[in-house]
């Protein structure tokens, strides 16, 4: 909308004023408010930005690929990604509790970002992708913490940054269309919610690289069909998780012992509570088929039907 054009034209402005010739680092997650964030600070000031990217081997199929080719390839920006994924996957070796998962990943992403921005010498400026309803929450923290949530947002206190904060007054469906304006691809634009852990909370239990890869390939499946069936965005969220149990099963004439996928589907508002999605059993069937025949190692696909309340949307 026109609104939003000349919100992010005066934004934009903005940001060259308050910069000027300095430095700006980011954090970019590949997520919508992060992306947006960063996009528009480029536009103000070009190579003086410089984006980390993480990447802790906890992302979906191709998103780490995919996120570098638009932020380096697309906008041409001063991205920098970091392949930390043994250092994520040896600190997570032997742990099953979802919290200290967690908190495992959380202090290891400002570990890994810290060391990073510590080699590019002063910066002056963190730009964030904070939009309303953030500032909104963590203004009003009263409810007990059901999980601790991870995200880019939640960077080292002690780190000696002003911030930008471009995106402080818009809902989110404004930052996406504020997004489009900026030139962002659709896909990523309109990129379900994805929890900063990643994948490690969706491989229940302890997280290893075949039970990841394994998670990886039904999702991939998972998305695929949802996209090819037009439900991407009648959907909240759709995800394959690993409940990190096998079962027995057959192929040909011989037993079977394989994992088993779960998959959850909701629609919400908010994520503060949701419905299971009532996916056509024509669409659940073709991706229970695709996965057990594509992906080796699962012998049982299994459909989520708790809402939220009482279950959550993530499993761990
Ligand atoms: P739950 O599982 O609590 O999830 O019903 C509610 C929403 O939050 C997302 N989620 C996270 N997002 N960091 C995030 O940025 C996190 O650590 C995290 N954990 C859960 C979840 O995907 C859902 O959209």
């Amino acid at each position: 909308s026109w609104n939003m054009t000349s919100f992010a034209e005066s934004k934009i402005k903005q940001i060259k004023e308050i910069v000027g010739g300095k430095k700006v680092l980011c954090a970019l997650s590949g997520g919508v408010d992060s992306s947006v964030a960063a996009v528009m600070t480029h536009k103000a000031v070009g190579k003086q930005l410089v984006c980390i990217f993480v990447d802790h081997g906890l992302l979906r199929k191709n998103e780490g690929d995919q996120v570098e080719q638009i932020f380096k390839n697309q906008f041409d920006m001063n991205f920098i990604r970091v392949d930390a994924r043994d250092r994520f996957l040896g600190k997570l070796k032997g742990i099953s509790d979802p919290e200290r998962k967690r908190k495992i990943i959380g202090e290891e992403f400002i570990r890994v970002f810290e060391e990073e921005a510590d080699k590019l010498g002063k910066m002056d400026f963190l730009v964030q992708g904070t939009i309303y309803p953030d500032v909104v929450e963590s203004g009003t923290k009263t409810s007990a913490t059901i999980k601790s949530h991870h995200n880019v947002g939640g960077l080292p206190e002690d780190m000696q940054f002003e911030l930008i904060e471009p995106l402080r007054e818009l809902f989110k469906d404004e930052v996406r269309a504020v997004g489009e304006k900026l030139g962002i691809p659709h896909d990523l634009v309109w990129r379900q919610p994805f929890p900063g852990p990643g994948l490690a909370i969706r491989v229940l239990g302890e997280v290893t690289e075949d039970k990841l890869a394994v998670t990886r390939e039904a999702d991939a499946i998972f998305r695929e069909e949802i996209a090819a069936a037009g439900l991407s965005e009648k959907i909240w969220q759709y995800f394959a998780c690993l409940p990190n149990i096998k079962s027995v099963g057959v192929m040909g004439d011989s037993r079977t012992y394989c994992h088993t996928i779960a998959l959850r589907a909701v629609t919400s508002s908010d994520a503060m509570t949701s419905e299971w999605a009532q996916i056509p059993y024509e669409v659940l069937d073709k991706v229970s088929r695709r996965i057990v025949n594509e992906v080796p190692g699962v012998n049982r696909v299994v459909y989520d039907i708790t809402s939220k309340p009482p279950a959550t949307i993530e499993w761990e």
